[in-house]
């Protein structure tokens, strides 16, 4: 079982997208996925038709592994299921930080009650915070969208940053330029120059900025589903790809 993270402590970049799409080309391939909507915002799920959560559970779900498992809930396609936002996720911080040993919390959690699964996907909320930190350390890849932008640029230093201060594996990082748009001289200026900086932590796999990504919104699936042949998604198959030969890096 690999744990990939979506993740950026910056709102609005893709993380939901991508999520949707590689948990979807990850099932296509032949792989057990669970997609886990760690968004209160429970929009992974919205687009999988999966509703959140209503329960209201307490903060030790995670630890409960028959609610954990009862929760998750099969997609309209073979291979994916979901386990949706929960009201729970708003303690969520709570019950991680108060946990000793804190650090394999989260992934003692997905391991005990994802075991079946080849994948498990994280849509992960943007912020730096207790969640995220133990993101970081059960996740073997973390999927990071950057659009080509001075704020986005900034907030991938922001992220470097963190992994350095806490010892963090860098070598988990996996970015990519989202939401790209090629007629816009800055998105090709910050791309080259990230491209300099960064170098193999930056897949080569882009995903432009497309309406069919958009237009998940009204389909409420996967982009590959409604826009076959569309760039958009080539490019999260090409991410898929990527990552797939990149593998998750040794412990
Ligand atoms: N490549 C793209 N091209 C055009 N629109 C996109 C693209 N990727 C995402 N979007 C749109 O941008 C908005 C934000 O995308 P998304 O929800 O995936 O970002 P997010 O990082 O998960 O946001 P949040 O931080 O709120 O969770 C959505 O309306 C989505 O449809
Ligand atoms: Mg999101």
């Amino acid at each position: 079982m690999k744990i990939i993270a979506c993740y950026s402590n910056k709102g609005g970049v893709g993380k939901t997208a991508t999520s949707v799409n590689l948990a979807y080309a990850y099932a296509q391939a032949g792989y057990t996925v669970l997609l886990c909507d760690l968004d209160q915002q429970g929009a992974a799920g919205f687009y999988f038709r999966v509703k959140p959560s209503k329960k209201l559970t307490d903060a030790r779900f995670f630890e409960d592994v028959s609610r954990f498992t009862k929760s998750i809930r099969a997609s309209d396609f073979d291979g994916l299921d979901v386990l949706p936002a929960n009201l729970t996720f708003r303690d969520f911080d709570v019950f991680l930080s108060r946990m000793r040993n804190k650090r394999s919390r989260l992934k003692k959690a997905l391991v005990a009650a994802g075991s079946d699964y080849d994948v498990i996907i994280l849509d992960c909320p943007p912020n730096f915070s207790t969640l995220s930190e133990n993101v970081f350390r059960a996740a073997d890849q973390i999927v990071v969208p950057v659009i080509p932008t001075t704020l986005s640029e900034r907030s991938l230093a922001q992220l470097v940053a963190f992994f350095d201060e806490q010892k963090l594996p860098k070598k988990k990082l996996r970015a990519f330029f989202s939401m790209v748009q090629r007629r816009k001289t800055l998105h090709l200026e910050t791309i080259e120059k990230m491209r300099k900086q960064y170098k193999k932590r930056i897949l080569e796999a882009e995903v432009p900025f497309a309406a069919d990504i958009e237009r998940m919104g009204e389909n409420r699936a996967p982009v590959s589903i409604f826009a076959g042949r569309s760039d958009a998604s080539v490019a999260y198959q090409a991410l898929f790809d990527e990552l797939e030969k990149r593998g998750v890096p040794n412990k």
